[in-house]
């Protein structure tokens, strides 16, 4: 064959992979309000900035279909580019190739761009839309989930690792997400262990995905995720300031900005934003913006355990972790879930060489009956 023609091959192959499950599967994924995987890359890292990796890799099964299942791209895209200018490691699920689903070979494509990450030392985006474990490959599926668990143990405290919920999320594909630092999800995406139907014949509980495992749900209810948004467009930008904040490791700094905002700058709202009387509530918020630069306090989990404020301010350019008690919910009381949001989030400041501010204001403890048997001891 002459190099032209294979490069001619190359490229119609390239073309084959592109399309990922075909135009159908895309128009589909566009019409439940989804981009596919190759377009959430795109939104995310800046123009022209990412380079793909193992585009051509594909699974080697041969049971229950598997021999005849063409999976351009292993269902996953996966490789590094720039997030202003920044370097970041991405993996995106592409549910128009077998539902996203996971295999031995996507999950080997997932745990490659998990080491180089740690490698550089850069984050790592992991965006997720898939059936879960790939039935037809059975154990060696589970294999592949164990590999990016054990991956994720290992870059905890090292680098960032963000997870994005774009779509279902379900089986063993909600465990990795547990393990990273942030989980951003989507109106409309879902993330449980076990579904509405599965719970329905062992508990006779009847609840829908949304309900049970909805974006809301997660972000509101049970603490799991730390970012909702109404579409993906906003989650995109979600991601991008929360990286803006973020040192690329354990051993950089965050990066510095230029502050128009003086240093010296006094705030008159501090002198009277505390009421009088101490058993009037007032907005934490308030003493937060008037001391960040420019006002602008980037809030991580603001829907769950309210009783308790995180996220990220900048003093003079630099990159600041708060913490602070609410007086508005709970009269700014601690309890378990206050104090496993707060202990979180400190951790990964602390892991990620960010500094802290405090701001105090709490009767303390919330006294009960469920929070004595809740373990509250454990939060301590
Ligand atoms: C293989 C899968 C798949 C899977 C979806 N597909 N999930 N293929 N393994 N897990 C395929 C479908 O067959 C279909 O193929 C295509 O992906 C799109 O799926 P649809 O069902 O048509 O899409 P939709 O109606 O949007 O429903 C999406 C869904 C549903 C809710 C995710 O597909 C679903 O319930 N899937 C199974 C979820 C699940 O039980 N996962 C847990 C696996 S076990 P065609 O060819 O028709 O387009 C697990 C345990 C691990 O994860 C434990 C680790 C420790």
């Amino acid at each position: 064959m002459s190099r032209e023609a294979k490069l001619e091959k190359l490229a119609a192959k390239r073309q084959e992979v592109l399309l990922g499950g075909g135009e159908k599967k895309i128009e589909k994924q566009h019409q439940s309000g989804k981009m596919t995987a190759r377009e959430r890359i795109n939104a995310l890292l800046d123009e022209g900035s990412f380079v793909e990796l193992d585009q051509f890799v594909t699974h080697r099964g041969t049971q229950f279909g598997m021999d005849k299942a063409v999976a351009p791209g292993e269902g996953v895209v996966t490789g590094y580019g720039t997030v202003d200018g920044r370097l970041v490691y991405v993996y995106s699920q592409d549910f128009t190739v077998l539902g996203g689903s996971l295999g031995e070979m996507h999950a080997a494509k997932i745990c490659k761009v998990m080491d180089l990450a740690v490698k550089v030392g850069a984050p790592i985006v992991g965006i997720n839309d898939s059936g879960g474990a790939r039935i037809q490959e059975g154990v060696d599926a589970l294999n592949g989930y164990g590999e990016i668990f054990k991956r994720n143990t290992l870059a905890s405290g090292v680098v960032p690792q963000l997870s994005v919920i774009m779509g279902p999320c379900a089986g063993g594909a909600v465990y990795s997400p547990a393990l990273t630092d942030f989980v951003f999800m989507v109106n409309n995406s879902n993330m449980f262990i076990t579904g509405p139907q599965v719970i329905k014949s062992v508990t006779g509980e009847d609840v829908s995905a949304e309900a049970l495992g909805g974006a809301m749900a997660h972000n509101r209810v049970s603490g799991n995720a730390h970012f909702y948004a109404a579409d993906e467009a906003e989650c995109i930008g979600q991601i991008r300031r929360l990286l803006s904040f973020l040192p690329a490791n354990n051993l950089e700094g965050a990066p510095l900005f230029d502050c128009a905002d003086p240093v010296e700058r006094a705030d008159e709202i501090l002198a009277t934003v505390v009421p009088d009387d101490p058993n009037k509530a007032y907005d934490m918020h308030d003493v937060i913006t008037a001391i960040a630069d420019n006002h602008d306090f980037f809030e991580v989990q603001p829907y769950w355990a309210t009783n308790i404020l995180t996220g990220y301010i900048r003093l003079n350019g630099v990159s600041v972790g708060v913490i602070a008690n609410q007086p508005k919910a709970m009269a700014g009381c601690l309890d378990i879930n206050a104090s496993d949001k707060a202990g979180r989030f400190i951790r990964f400041c602390d892991a990620m060489g960010i500094p802290l501010l405090t701001f105090v204001d709490t009767p303390g403890y919330l006294p009960g009956v469920a929070q004595e048997h809740g373990g509250i001891y454990l939060c301590l």
